[in-house]
């Protein structure tokens, strides 16, 4: 394809055109998520089922700026044969396709990066809109050269236009904002505890950065949903935001915007109500940020319950009908499937009780909703006879465990004093990566993670230590009550040996990667929050005083269950790729997904991994996935049987979701592989893109 015709086709599609099929054939990937509707399905067929088992590497591009820590979680865009990212360092590149070789790269100075980047152009500018942290830039794409006159002094900054104090907000983007007409349309992660910044949605004009609309997720007075929540809570409360992804129907100019939970996200005492619009998918009008229609997914959450994936848009058969739909994954390993016009759902949707909590003045939701159909693609009630037998040891400890657990489903509120197990996971479920669709099919592909967590509640330390109560109630959850979280967070044990004051007062500051910033903590509590992080221990603190809007209770941390090897303790598949026919509903296959090569070699293969990053689909026949965080594969499977027909050993996991693209006549697939997910069994950090073609 011609390089000017590509950009064409592009404006064509994300303009003019009134396309029965929200995917249009291209050479290019010009979006995170592959399209507007977030298909991430490519048309090309070079590479296809008779040849994919050829595939070898092309090229790798390592941006090597990667801090410490540093997470490569991005999805690439190409436009004319060029790819376009952002890197770990916090920078913008531009590369040659077809080689790999820079082309530019503009250095942006932040210290966050997030899972991709926006292109728009108007058939004659190119632009590239980039979140770090709470900052967008807009680049041109030809030059690398950054605009100036954008936003405010060159940039559009989050923390404004929230009708709060934008020095004490803290918003970052994780994901790109998507695009409709001349709007950049984006969420952004907040804190999940008090205090935390709103959630709201809002649209920026791509040629000024000057604020067009915003929707308020926690609804103000008079406005709908408000009696939803007590009457002061849109002033105190926070979150209820986007921080997955959104989707576009171009065609009907609607944006679907999935939510997370409210904050403080285990305790809800002080947002007693269903709390709209928190972990709801919303369909606003993309030109007015005007509420169209909504579902809500978790009532009150009290679990963390976030909307965790963009939402999918596809056409299927349904009663006899072709049926624009939309497509939303959960962390319960449900997929919701809604008429994208009206919301209506297409599968029933069944409001079951669930039981209330314990914890006082905590009012749990007397229901929540399952889908009938399909059949959730993780394990929903983990049973005794579910527990690993990987060994007699990990099995007898396991039983034994089990026994001291509460374990009865989905929506169970924590208790103080026992553990509750969460199944599937805090991480579901489904996560960020998203799920791919075949708009020739209808089938979805989604990957999930299939391993339990638990956690508890308890009282909050009222008598600590400044420090040590502001690390209880703001970090503890993540880094554990000991700073050695153990699992999915890096420790800061001996962060003194490795860091100074001032990177680690920074880091709070700022956040990155998965770490939100904390901006929001008052002077003198971020100094003896960094005093007591480096010491270990408080000193010479003043005690907290308990502001009366202080949680009574919190949470006492994600706890993923892993047997004393340090593997799943629950039964395999702990991670799995699935293909649902979303027009009957039924699932065409459902394989396990990843390895322990450790394992592997002493015989235990196929139990599936925890894995983040999503698939993609081709018309060559083709779901590419890398994903899996222990066996640093890309993987190449059959569309139709789920067969395992290429796979490739990378330097680094690609804990992100691949890309296809065609330049100068050859197919190439893209993924990011970095360091690893987990802190533990982690290669180093850093990381390159990875692409391959047929040779
Ligand atoms: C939602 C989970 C989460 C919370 C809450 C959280 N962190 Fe983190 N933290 C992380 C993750 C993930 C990283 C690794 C960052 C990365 O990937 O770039 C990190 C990194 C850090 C680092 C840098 C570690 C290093 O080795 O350089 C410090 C210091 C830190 N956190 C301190 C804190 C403090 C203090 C708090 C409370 C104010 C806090 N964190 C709250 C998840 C969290």
């Amino acid at each position: 394809m011609a390089r000017k015709s590509g950009v064409l086709a592009f404006l064509f599609l994300a303009t003019v055109l009134n396309a029965q099929e929200d995917h249009v054939a291209l050479s290019d990937w010009p979006a995170y998520g592959g399209d507007a509707a977030g298909t991430r399905y490519s048309s090309l067929t070079q590479i296809d089922r008779s040849n994919v088992g050829r595939l070898q590497m092309a090229w790798q591009f390592d941006p090597g700026d990667s801090p410490p820590n540093g997470r490569f979680q991005a999805q690439p865009i190409v436009v004319d044969g060029i790819l376009y990212s952002v890197t770990p360092g916090s920078s913008v590149v531009a590369l040659d396709g077809a080689t790999g070789k820079l082309k530019w790269s503009w250095k942006s100075g932040e210290r966050s990066v997030g899972r991709g980047i926006t292109f728009w152009t108007d058939g004659k500018e190119q632009r590239l809109l980039a979140g770090f942290g709470r900052y967008v830039y807009a680049v041109d794409a030809v030059t690398g050269k950054p605009f100036d006159d954008f936003g405010r002094g060159g940039r559009i900054d989050l923390h404004y236009d929230l009708d709060r104090d934008p020095k004490k907000q803290s918003v970052s983007l994780t994901t790109p904002g998507v695009i409709y007409k001349d709007l950049y349309i984006v969420g952004g992660r907040t804190a999940e505890s008090l205090p935390a910044s709103l959630g709201d949605i809002r649209a920026y004009d791509v040629r000024t950065g000057k604020l067009r609309w915003t929707f308020h997720t926690i609804p103000r007075p008079g406005e709908y949903g408000y009696q939803t929540w007590p009457k002061k809570a849109w002033t105190y409360t926070g979150a209820a935001n986007n921080w997955a992804g959104m989707a576009v129907d171009v065609k009907r100019g609607i944006v679907y915007v999935p939510t997370g939970s409210a904050a403080a996200d285990f305790y809800g005492a002080n947002r007693v109500g269903d709390d709209l619009f928190a972990n709801t998918l919303l369909a606003l009008d993309a030109a007015t940020g005007k509420r169209i229609w909504h579902f809500q997914g978790v009532k009150h959450d009290i679990w963390d319950r976030d909307f965790p994936s963009p939402p999918t848009l596809v056409t299927v058969e349904h009663d006899g009908k072709r049926v624009d739909a939309v497509a939303q994954t959960t962390k319960q390993g449900f997929v919701f499937l809604f008429d994208r016009a009206n919301g209506k759902p297409l599968f029933p949707i069944e409001y079951r009780r669930v039981p209330p909590s314990t914890v006082e003045g905590e009012v749990a939701a007397r229901t929540q909703p399952f889908p009938l159909k399909p059949a959730p693609f993780a394990r929903q009630l983990l049973t005794e006879d579910m527990l690993t037998t990987r060994t007699p040891q990990a099995h007898q400890w396991a039983v034994e465990q089990f026994k001291t657990l509460r374990s009865e489903g989905l929506f169970i509120p924590f208790m103080v004093g026992k553990e509750t197990v969460v199944f599937p996971g805090f991480d579901g479920g489904a996560e960020w990566g998203g799920s791919a669709l075949d708009p020739t099919t209808g089938v979805l592909y989604v990957n999930a993670n299939d391993i339990a967590w638990t956690s508890s509640m308890r009282r909050t330390l009222a008598a600590a230590s400044l420090g040590r109560q502001t690390y209880l109630n703001q970090c503890a959850a993540c880094h554990g009550e000991n700073m050695s979280s153990g699992s999915a967070f890096p420790s800061l044990v001996d962060i003194a040996t490795r860091r100074t004051r001032a990177q680690v007062a920074a880091s709070i500051r700022n956040g990155s990667g998965r770490m939100p910033g904390f901006s929001s903590l008052p002077p003198q509590t971020l100094v003896q929050l960094v005093q007591y992080v480096m010491s270990g221990k408080a000193k010479g603190a003043a005690p907290a005083s308990r502001s009366p809007r202080e949680p009574k209770y919190d949470f006492t941390g994600y706890h993923k269950w892993y047997d004393p090897d340090g593997y799943p303790a629950v039964a395999p598949p702990w991670g799995t790729l699935n293909a649902i026919d979303l027009n009957s509903g039924e699932y065409a296959w459902k394989i396990p997904l990843g390895e322990y090569p450790d394992l592997a070699a002493q015989g235990l293969k196929d139990t599936g991994t925890e894995n983040y990053g999503g698939p993609i689909v081709t018309a060559g026949g083709l779901v590419f996935i890398g994903a899996t965080n222990y066996d640093k594969k890309l993987r190449a499977f059959d569309k139709d049987t789920g067969k395992l027909l290429w796979e490739s050993l990378m330097v680094n996991s690609g804990n992100a979701t691949p890309i296809t693209y065609e330049v100068n006549g050859k197919q190439y697939v893209v993924i990011a592989a970095f360091g690893g997910y987990a802190g533990t069994r982690a290669a180093p950090p850093g990381g390159a893109f990875v692409a391959f073609a047929l040779p």
